[in-house]
C-alpha cells in the first residue's frame, strides 16, 4: 500500500529461538496492542515448508513463560502475515527468491523497512552478512534496513574483531543490533533507573562507602542437547563475555548525559576499559574454574573435557570511582537455584558503640538487587532488639515488582529487544567496541584456564553451590558469597 511497510525477515526461523522466543514475543506485543498493524513476517530457512505449516509450527509456544498468550482471533490476524520461504542464506540464489517474495510482500509505493534477524548458527554469520551485502539487501536508499544478530559475536576477540569488519563492510554501526537479552530484562534497565532517578544512593555509589559487589548469575539447567556447542564454549563465553559483563557496566557506569544509545554506550565502554585485565599465567589468583560432577557423561561432551561450567571470578575497575573494590562475578550450571542477583556490600560503620560478642562482626549493609526471579530490592541494616539490653539483629527492608505492580507481568526480554530494534533505538544492544572491549577482558581468562600450570576445573554436586575452592577463594580475601535470595 502507498503507506509503505516494514518486514521482519528472519534467517534460521525454523530454529528454537524463533518458536520459543521470537514469534511468542511478537505475538504477545501483538495481544497488548504493541506492535505495529502493518508488520509482516517472513521466515527463511531450509526446512521445506509451506506458509501454513510454519504457522502450526509458531502456535506452540504462544504465551508460554512470561508471554501474554493472544486470543484465537488476535492470533489468527498476526499469523495471516507470517509468510515462509525455503531458502539458505549462504546462496546468492536463494537470497535472489528472498528478495522477490519480499517485493510481493511489501508492494508498490511508500517506503519499505526492513529487520533482518540472523537466528542462525553462528558459524554462518559472515557468509550472511556478506550475501545481504552482495545482493544489495542492505542498501536504504527506499526504507530503513537493519539487522539483528544472536549471540554469540564470536568466539574470541580475533574473531570478533573479524565479524565486525564483515558487519560493517556491508552495514553501518548504527543499523546493527547486536543481542544480549540480558539487557531487555526489565530489571537491568531499572538498574539505570534505580541509580539514575534517585539522589540517595548515588553519592554512596563509591568506593568511599563500598566494600565489594558480587554479582551471581546462578542456572539450574545443565546443558541438555546443547553439548556440542557448550563443550566449546564454557561458561566464560557463554555467560561472562555477555551477559555478567553487562550487568557488571551497569552497576559501574558513570551516569550518561542522557538516555541514548551513544551516550549509554559510551559509558559502558568506559567500565570495560577500564577493568584491569588479568594475565594467563596469573589466572589462579583471580579465578575459580568448576565443572558439575555428571557434565563428562553429557552427549556432546567429551570425556575428558575441562569446559568449565562454572566460574568464579574477581575483577577491578581501575578508575577514580572504584579504585581497590573488587567485584566478584560467578555463575553456572546445574546449581542450586536459578538466580540473577547483584549485591552491593557497604563498608562497616568506622566506629563500634556497641558491645559484640567476642570475634562477632557487626554485619554491613548490603543493598540486594534481584534481576530475577521474584524481581525487587532487598536492603540490610541493623536494628536493636526489643527489651533486649542492645541487641542487634539484622533486618530488610524490602519491594518486590510483583506486589508493586500487581497484575502486571514482567515482559519477557525479547518483547522489549525486538521492539526497540523495530524503532531503531540501540540502547539496549551491544556496540561492536563494547563487544570486543568483552572478549579482551575474557579471552585471558579462559588462556589461563588452558594453561598447563593453571587448576584444572574443581569438580562439584549437581545442586549445591560451586566447588568449595570458590568459597575458600573468598575467605582468602576476608569475604563471603552472600545468599540473599
Ligand atoms: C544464554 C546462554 O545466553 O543465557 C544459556 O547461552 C543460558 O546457556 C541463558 O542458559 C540464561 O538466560 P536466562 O534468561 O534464562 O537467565
Amino acid at each position: 500500500d502507498s503507506n509503505g511497510s516494514t518486514t521482519l525477515v528472519i534467517f534460521g526461523a525454523s530454529g528454537d529461538l524463533t518458536r520459543r522466543k521470537l514469534v511468542p514475543a511478537l505475538a504477545s506485543l501483538h495481544s497488548k496492542g504493541r506492535l505495529p498493524l502493518d508488520l509482516q513476517i517472513l521466515g527463511v530457512a531450509r526446512s521445506d515448508m509451506d506458509d501454513e505449516q510454519f504457522r502450526a509450527i509458531l502456535a506452540e509456544f504462544l504465551g508460554s513463560e512470561g508471554m501474554t498468550k493472544p486470543s484465537p482471533e488476535q492470533w489468527a490476524a498476526l499469523s495471516s502475515r507470517i509468510h515462509y520461504l525455503h531458502g539458505d542464506v549462504t546462496s546468492l540464489q536463494d537470497l535472489e527468491a528472498v528478495k522477490d517474495k519480499l517485493a510481493s510482500i511489501e508492494g508498490n509505493g511508500g517506503s519499505h523497512n526492513r529487520l533482518y534477524y540472523l537466528s542462525l548458527a553462528p558459524s554462518l554469520y559472515r557468509s550472511a552478512m556478506s550475501g545481504l551485502g552482495e545482493s544489495r539487501m542492505s542498501e536504504d536508499f527506499d526504507g530503513w534496513r537493519r539487522l539483528v544478530v544472536e549471540k554469540p559475536f564470536g568466539t574470541d576477540l580475533t574473531s570478533a574483531r573479524e565479524l565486525n569488519d564483515v558487519a560493517h563492510s556491508v552495514f553501518r554501526e548504527d543499523q546493527v543490533f547486536r543481542i544480549d537479552h540480558y539487557l531487555g530484562k526489565e530489571t537491568v534497565q531499572n538498574l539505570l533507573v534505580f541509580r539514575f532517578a534517585n539522589a540517595i544512593f548515588e553519592p554512596l555509589w563509591n568506593r568511599n562507602y563500598i566494600d565489594h559487589v558480587q554479582i551471581t548469575v546462578s542456572e539450574t539447567l545443565k546443558i541438555d542437547e546443547r553439548g556440542d556447542y557448550y563443550d566449546q564454549t564454557g561458561v566464560l563465553r557463554d555467560m561472562f563475555q555477555n551477559h555478567l559483563l553487562q550487568l557488571l557496566t551497569l552497576v559501574a557506569m558513570e551516569p550518561p548525559h542522557a538516555f541514548e544509545a551513544e551516550a549509554l554506550r559510551n559509558e559502558k565502554v568506559k567500565v570495560l576499559n577500564a577493568i584491569r585485565r588479568i594475565r594467563p599465567d596469573d589466572v589462579g589468583r583471580h579465578a575459580i574454574p568448576g565443572q558439575y560432577r555428571t557434565y563428562r557423561d553429557e552427549s556432546g561432551v567429551s570425556p575428558e573435557s575441562d569446559t568449565a561450567t562454572y566460574a568464579a571470578v574477581r575483577l577491578h575497575v581501575d578508575n577514580w570511582r572504584w579504585q581497590g573494590v573488587p567485584f566478584y562475578l560467578r555463575s553456572g550450571k546445574a546449581l542450586r537455584n536459578k538466580s540473577t542477583e547483584i549485591i552491593i556490600q557497604f563498608r562497616s560503620p568506622p566506629h563500634m558503640l556497641f558491645p559484640l560478642a567476642d570475634d562477632e562482626d557487626i554485619p554491613a549493609n548490603t543493598l540486594a538487587i534481584f534481576v530475577q526471579p521474584d524481581e525487587g530490592f532487598h536492603l540490610e541494616f541493623q536494628t536493636k532488639t526489643p527489651e533486649a539490653e542492645l541487641q542487634m539483629r539484622t533486618a530488610e527492608l524490602e519491594f518486590h515488582y510483583h506486589e508493586a505492580f500487581s497484575g502486571q507481568a514482567i515482559p519477557d526480554a525479547y518483547e522489549r529487544l525486538l521492539l526497540d530494534a523495530l524503532n531503531g533505538d540501540a540502547s539496549l544492544f551491544t556496540r561492536s567496541d563494547e563487544i570486543e572491549q568483552a572478549w579482551s577482558i575474557v579471552d585471558p581468562i579462559i588462556e589461563g584456564f588452558s594453561l598447563p600450570t593453571a587448576p584444572r576445573p574443581y569438580y562439584y554436586s549437581e545442586g549445591s553451590w560451586g566447588p568449595v575452592e570458590a568459597d575458600r577463594f573468598m575467605l582468602t580475601d576476608g569475604r563471603a558469597w552472600l545468599q540473599a535470595g
